[in-house]
């Protein structure tokens, strides 16, 4: 795959275009803050009564009821949660907005699996950063960037590459790196990353190490320092300098037992349930009992939730919270 950056990329792709960025959440500050530092002209667009509506302001946005910002709109960046997405384009962003005006996704999940179906006059394109958008703000300001996928969905103009460059560029991820894809795919790999890695696969490897060693008998407090605290240097040695660099680093012992050892940890068994979650992603079972819970209250993820709080690494967590997470906000919930 050949990995763009701003040198593949001629000129201001979205030259002048007027941008209307939709939400103000994790995204859309981010993403709304690095379009404007790089030039464009930028409005927010929120619902009446929106809790950001206050912090957009103060950042100096003009800030439009959503009907208007589609209307307005060249770009639509619609940047506000997965979940209300299909309904929110079908009732807000189809409507009103103009033929050939191009719809930015952050993800791909409302296209791959929510059944969005955008006017075939406009241009359809994924744009999704490889990262939180406060690390996105964080390293534009560096004069960095954060690496992103994307996609062309749809090419109503015969200039939707072009615009999805364009747009890569201004919030500062041509300056790392661009892989390009379908949504299907990013969405796809994006979802088992998390679920079987990043988030579902991490954490529970550091709750089965913390159990393993406190039915032996060791203590909560060591167990949680070790299996969690730890990981940070891990993680932070993994990205800096990849696996191997990880392994130059690491004491001779702790190098012996990793390679000894963590293959008996993934076996085949993990293998093989990290195949079946794939295969739940791709045929869709996972977004229907998404979508489904979601529907019905959040009650399976509300439950899960708290049972996790009620866990013995959460409560040892808590007490040891002045040490191991210093900035963690408390959490009074
Ligand atoms: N967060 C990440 O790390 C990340 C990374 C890559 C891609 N993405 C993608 O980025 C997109 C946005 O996610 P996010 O995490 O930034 O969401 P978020 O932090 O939950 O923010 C959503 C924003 O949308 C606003 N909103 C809600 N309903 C709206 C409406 N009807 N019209 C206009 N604005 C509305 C919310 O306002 P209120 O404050 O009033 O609720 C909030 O400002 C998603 O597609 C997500 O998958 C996220």
């Amino acid at each position: 795959m050949k990995i763009i950056t701003e040198k593949d990329i001629d000129g201001d792709p979205l030259g002048g275009r007027t941008i209307c960025v939709f939400g103000y959440g994790s995204q859309g500050e981010a993403q709304a803050l690095n379009l404007r530092d790089s030039g464009a002209e930028v409005v927010v667009a929120l619902p009446a009564g929106s809790r950001s509506r206050e912090r957009a302001e103060r950042e100096g946005f003009e800030v439009v009821d959503p009907g208007e910002g589609a209307r307005r709109a060249d770009v639509c960046a619609l940047l506000v949660p997965d979940e209300i997405m299909s309904d929110f384009v079908r009732e807000t962003v189809s409507p009103n907005i103009r033929e050939g005006t191009a719809l930015v996704f952050a993800h791909g999940f409302s296209l791959r699996f929510a059944e969005v179906d955008p006017p075939a006059y406009a241009d359809v394109i994924v744009v999704a950063p490889m990262g939180p958008g406060l690390r996105l703000r964080e390293r534009f300001m560096e004069g960095k960037g954060l690496p992103a996928s994307f996609s062309v969905e749809q090419d109503a103009t015969g200039t939707a590459r072009a615009t999805a460059l364009g747009y890569a560029k201004a919030i500062g991820c041509a300056r790392v790196g661009l892989f390009e894809t379908t949504a299907a795919e990013e969405t796809e790999v994006d979802l088992f990353a998390e679920q079987a890695v990043l988030c579902g696969g991490v954490t529970r490897l550091i709750e089965a190490g913390f159990d393993t060693l406190v039915e032996a008998g060791y203590s909560p407090e060591l167990a949680y320092m070790e299996c969690l605290y730890e990981l940070d240097l891990t993680v932070s040695l993994i990205v800096r300098f990849g696996l191997s660099g990880l392994r130059k680093r690491i004491s001779g012992t702790a190098l012996y037992g990793d390679l000894t050892r963590g293959d008996r940890i993934i076996g085949s068994e993990t293998r093989e349930a990290m195949r079946e979650i794939l295969r739940e992603i791709q045929d869709g079972t996972f977004a229907r009992q998404m979508v489904s819970d979601e529907r019905s209250g959040g009650k399976e993820l509300h439950g899960a939730l708290s049972r996790e709080r009620e866990k013995l690494i959460e409560e040892t967590g808590r007490r040891l919270a002045a040490i191991a997470h210093p900035e963690a906000v408390p959490d009074s919930s």
